[in-house]
């Protein structure tokens, strides 16, 4: 640090002292955390040490991933509901719609209307590059959704600057301009915030004739129902975030919510769509049920051709999902729905989030087949055609059937000694019994791979103290001799890599009167079993 900048933090620390407040964070105590632990004073403009890039986890640094922040439905309506209406002429899609996107004339006699949206959210991945893509796949949707042509788009972003290195958020950046050049449009502007939470997305204006804009309404008895892609991303991203799902559904949600919905909105105009959305946080049945009600339709749907990303049903049938399926549920009258013969998990993927989702589209039937051969020919191989308007009703209603509900079946919990004592039935099942929680402290958990006839239920830090008494006694001389014994740590600690254990081990078997010869060989026998990559490390540390 040189002299100015200790005159800096001085005046600083001076300031922070004198109010008993941290000043750039006033609900810390002075000297703040940060300043305890790294010496660094972040009010005055000093940076934590930067983590290596690679090692940087987005979603890390979320509290609730992807569309899953997103308010819920019932929360959101209350708090809009006290709002003034929208009273200007020139509106011809307001918020109270709950439409993808706001349609405003530009004037009496423009041809053309303006379609404006804002999304923005937080990472269900942890690459940058791709939450940047998926943010502005996600934000452009709601464009397409209305039947749009993009124009132009603002960036909107929420970053830790003292947390994070600048790389990151110019890497989220630039995902999201390279998605956006490739629905044909330039981001020329946005506002950035520093924000202990990472969030991205984009403001993004469209364009379209004066009568062509499709709405989340009009959709007639007759027509079909298209989804675009496949239902599961919210439900995969939260068991990606606790580690129960696996590395290749995480490339396929990562594609898929980065992938435009442009293709399916361009031929939704020539074919003819009624009425359209795009799926996202409320889940299908959310989304669905606007169209319904605002319609006046019945609706009838096969969920054996709702496309599903793969291992979404299993996840289901373990109860792994995110909080946000039971708001989506309770947003979603019951009235409107039907569909008793089908197995809760089936239920429970229809109100699964969804972030940068499919169109869910309403057109003639005649139409459909060719949409879905062209969609099809562009390489989308997850489009179908899931149901079909079936009449006319006042009230609204969503008709869902399945000939595979036992296929989602509930899982029987994972054997765990204790839980199978009480067979639990799927509604009264006790959480600390399902698969979904391991390391709760109640009595009942026990951890999967313990044996529950000889389990000891113990705190980790029990544990620890249990395993240091344990190193303490092995590292005793026995029939072994100190030095000796301090020769096989040394060279165990070389093929685990455990850095801080070979200086110990080096310094302890020297102190015990080794050789350097010894100590050579010793290391060289590590080296011997763990190949070149122990070599490697070996040679680094020395
Ligand atoms: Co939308
Ligand atoms: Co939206």
């Amino acid at each position: 640090m040189n002299a100015e900048q200790r005159k800096k933090r001085k005046t600083i620390m001076g300031r922070s002292i004198a109010l008993g407040h941290c000043v750039c964070d006033p609900r810390k105590p002075c000297p703040c955390p940060e300043f305890k632990e790294y010496d660094v004073c972040q009010c005055a403009g000093e940076s934590m040490p930067a983590k290596p890039i690679g090692e940087i986890k987005l979603t890390e640094y979320v509290r609730s991933a992807g569309c899953a922040s997103k308010i819920g439905k019932k929360d959101l309506n209350e708090i809009l509901s006290g709002l003034p209406e929208v009273n200007d002429r020139r509106v011809l899609v307001g918020s109270a719609s709950g439409d993808d996107a706001g349609v405003i004339k530009i004037s009496e006699t423009d041809d053309d209307v303006l379609i404006l949206t804002v999304d923005v959210f937080a990472p269900s991945v942890d690459d940058p590059y791709t939450f940047g893509q998926i943010a502005a796949a996600n934000s452009v949707s709601d464009i397409y959704a209305m039947g749009g042509k993009p124009l132009t788009a603002l960036s909107i972003i929420g970053f830790p600057v003292h947390d994070l290195p600048g790389q990151v958020m110019q890497d989220i950046l630039r995902g999201g301009i390279d998605k956006l050049d490739e629905a044909g449009i330039a981001v020329i502007g946005g506002h950035s915030i520093n924000d202990g939470e990472v969030k991205c997305g984009f403001a993004v204006l469209g364009t379209c004739k004066k009568d062509a804009y499709i709405r989340n309404t009009g959709a007639q008895v007759g027509d079909v129902m298209v989804l675009t892609k496949p239902l599961g991303i919210g439900i995969a991203a939260f068991a990606i975030q606790i580690d129960r799902a696996e590395k290749e559904v995480a490339d396929e949600i990562a594609e898929s919510m980065s992938s435009l919905n442009k293709i399916g909105a361009e031929l939704m105009l020539k074919y003819n769509a009624h009425a359209a959305t795009d799926v996202t946080g409320f889940s299908l049945l959310g989304h669905l049920s606007e169209i319904v009600k605002n319609s006046k339709i019945n609706v009838e749907i096969d969920f054996d051709s709702i496309p599903l990303f793969s291992g979404i049903a299993n996840l289901a049938r373990q109860e792994i999902l995110p909080g946000a399926v039971e708001r989506n549920r309770e947003a979603v009258p019951e009235e409107l729905l039907d569909f008793t013969n089908l197995a809760d998990a089936q239920k429970d993927i229809l109100f699964g989030p969804e972030t940068s989702g499919g169109l869910l589209l309403f057109l003639p039937e005649y139409e459909a087949e060719k949409y879905l051969c062209e969609i099809r020919k562009s390489g989308n191989k997850s489009a179908a055609i899931i149901g079909k308007v079936t009449e006319k009703n006042e009230e609204g209603k969503i008709i869902m059937k399945t000939k595979k509900a036992e296929e989602f079946a509930r899982l029987a919990p994972e054997s765990s000694g204790c839980c199978d004592s009480s067979p639990a039935t799927e509604e009264d099942q006790s959480p600390c019994c399902s698969p979904t929680t391991s390391d709760n402290e109640s009595s009942c958990c026990c951890p999967a791979d313990t044996n529950a006839d000889e389990h000891v239920v113990g705190t980790p830090a029990s544990a620890a103290n249990a395993f240091q008494t344990y190193m303490a006694s092995v590292n005793q001389p026995g029939a072994i001799n100190k030095k000796n014994k301090k020769l096989i740590a040394l060279a165990l600690s070389v093929v685990t890599k455990c850095g801080p254990c070979v200086k110990i081990n080096t310094h302890a078997a020297k102190e015990a009167g080794a050789s350097d010869e010894e100590i050579a060989e010793a290391a060289a026998m590590g080296i011997a079993f763990g190949g070149a990559s122990v070599a490697m490390f070996y040679n680094n540390l020395k």
